[in-house]
């Protein structure tokens, strides 16, 4: 098992931050020269395929879970509980990852715009042996998974959704320091933005550290699509603030300032976590129709979308990333295997009503 590269340019962490190996390192990077051509404006646009990160199960939440199960595993737990909508990708994520390491998973699941990836997701939890807990809505989250199950539940790492913590973000600081060397090697050139979708925003803090303690001159651009409460700036920077803690163990980090240099765009949000926009519909399109790369509309599409305006606006030449955070491993096989009548009852209507 090699280890990550946060490990090798800040050395005094090795042995001091819990880490598990369970991404396929590097993951490639490619120049979308198809998308370029149909957009005709000149801009180099280029992808980070985080959609490959494993072969079980990719998307950013495996990067975070490199850090958080090692760390829950460190701490000795037995559960770890996570919460998200019904669909939720990071807990789903969880359930097969953590199961794998050994430990029980109970997700806390409130209602969102149903799809059959949504449900699929659902019935992949239960496949993956995770305990399931309707809770419906904001209030239901904090009256069970903040407060009434935290006085039963013993032994549980309790994790805020999305796996956004400063312990999960370092996952995507490592992942910069990958990116950084995919650009040292010459795979692609500098970016001078990052578009990245900014759900919780754990992976556009990890993000906007990794780029400043690597030095790169890059933006990092989130594009919000949760509710603004789960996603602000504010919530950006405190989570760097707590990621740098931990990082600052290490003797060479310890005068390293941090400055914020991210921008967080509001407008391709639609009013709704999971509604389908028009822009974020045509950009799913057009990125599959050009380069056969396989979005949604929920996270990777409004952030597609967001980079596409820029640049038909903006008319530049300098390099942009786009930095695919949606798995692309196809589960629905698998969630076909299982009967919605084995879920708990209370999910059943979800299944019989009209699904979008
Ligand atoms: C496909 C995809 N992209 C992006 C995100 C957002 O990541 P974060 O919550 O770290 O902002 C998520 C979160 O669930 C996701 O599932």
């Amino acid at each position: 098992m090699s280890q990550p590269l946060l490990f090798e340019e800040f050395s005094d962490l090795d042995g001091v931050i819990p880490w598990i190996s369970l991404v396929n390192t590097p993951t490639p990077v490619k120049n979308l020269e198809k998308l370029e051509n149909h957009l005709k404006t000149g801009t180099s646009i280029w992808i980070k395929q985080d959609n490959l990160t494993s072969a079980t199960y990719g998307g950013n939440k495996v990067r975070k879970l490199e850090f958080l199960i090692a760390d829950a595993l460190e701490k000795e737990k037995e559960t770890i509980a996570t919460l998200g909508g019904i669909g939720t990708n990071h807990g789903l994520a969880t359930a097969i990852f953590a199961k794998e390491k050994g430990l029980n998973v109970v997700l806390y699941l409130i209602n969102q715009p149903l799809s059959k990836h949504v449900l699929d997701n659902l019935k992949l939890d239960f496949y993956y042996g995770a305990e399931l807990k309707y809770v419906k809505n904001y209030l239901g989250v904090g009256l069970n998974f903040y407060f009434l199950d935290r006085l039963k539940r013993k032994r549980v790492y309790w994790l805020p959704a999305g796996g956004s913590t400063p312990i999960g973000i370092l996952g995507y600081v490592n992942a910069v320091l990958e990116l950084k060397q995919q650009i040292e090697e010459g795979k692609l050139p500098e970016p001078e933005q990052i578009y990245v979708a900014a759900g919780t925003t754990g992976t556009m803090a990890g993000i906007e550290l990794g780029v400043q303690l690597t030095n790169l001159q890059t933006q990092v651009i989130g594009i919000r699509v949760t509710d603004k409460m789960a996603a602000t700036g504010r919530k950006v920077k405190s989570l760097i603030k707590g990621a740098l803690k931990i990082l600052q163990k290490d003797s060479k980090l310890r005068k390293f300032q941090y400055k914020p240099k991210f921008k967080l765009i509001d407008h391709f949000f639609g009013g709704k976590y999971g509604r389908v926009t028009p822009e974020g519909l045509e950009a799913v399109e057009i990125v599959k129709k050009t380069e056969g790369v396989m979005l949604e509309t929920t996270y990777t599409g409004k952030t597609l979308a967001a980079l596409l305006a820029y640049v038909e606006e903006a008319k530049t030449n300098a390099p942009i990333l786009f930095w695919n955070t949606y798995n692309s491993v196809d589960l629905s096989s698998v969630a076909d295997q299982v009967n919605y009548q084995q879920l708990p009852s209370e999910f059943y209507h979800l299944f019989e009503d009209k699904v979008e």
